[in-house]
């Protein structure tokens, strides 16, 4: 039996998530090719909607990665971003599916092992959990 390999959705800042996963890159450091990175501005403009999407079309896991707090180029867009990720994993859990499945992390753009830490903790964290319950009916 093959192992399971999990899809995880990665929104990563344009400011320092996305470039700690291009330095991890630059620096040659592994990272699982779980980590499916989607660049986006700045994580306040991450809506639930987007993060429930994703694990409806199959995602196992969701990570949003954002500037450290107080470092967002858009002052609060991390903050918001936090209390949407909280927001999203309370519906996860009413509609049966483990909030752990969804993280948020803060880091900057020069922190390429720290990225590619993250992607190896939240990819275990997920083949623990196993495959997205909803994974089979997005893939059909
Ligand atoms: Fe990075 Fe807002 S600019 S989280």
């Amino acid at each position: 039996m093959t192992e399971f390999e999990p899809i995880i959705v990665t929104f990563a800042c344009h400011y320092c998530a996305y470039g700690a996963a291009d330095l991890a890159g630059v620096m040659r450091l592994q990272y699982p090719a779980s980590i499916r990175v989607v660049k986006i501005p700045c994580t306040g403009r991450i809506d639930v909607h987007h993060i429930l999407t994703a694990f409806e079309k199959g995602a196992d896991g969701v990570i949003v990665a954002g500037c450290r707090i107080g470092d967002c180029h858009f002052e609060s867009g991390n903050i918001k971003a936090t209390k949407r990720v909280q927001y999203a994993k309370k519906l996860l859990e009413e509609i049966g599916l483990d909030k752990e499945r969804l993280e948020m992390y803060y880091m900057s753009s020069a922190e390429g092992a720290r990225f590619a830490e993250v992607a190896a903790e939240m990819t275990e964290r997920i083949k623990k959990l196993g495959p997205n319950p909803l994974r089979k009916e997005a893939r059909k």
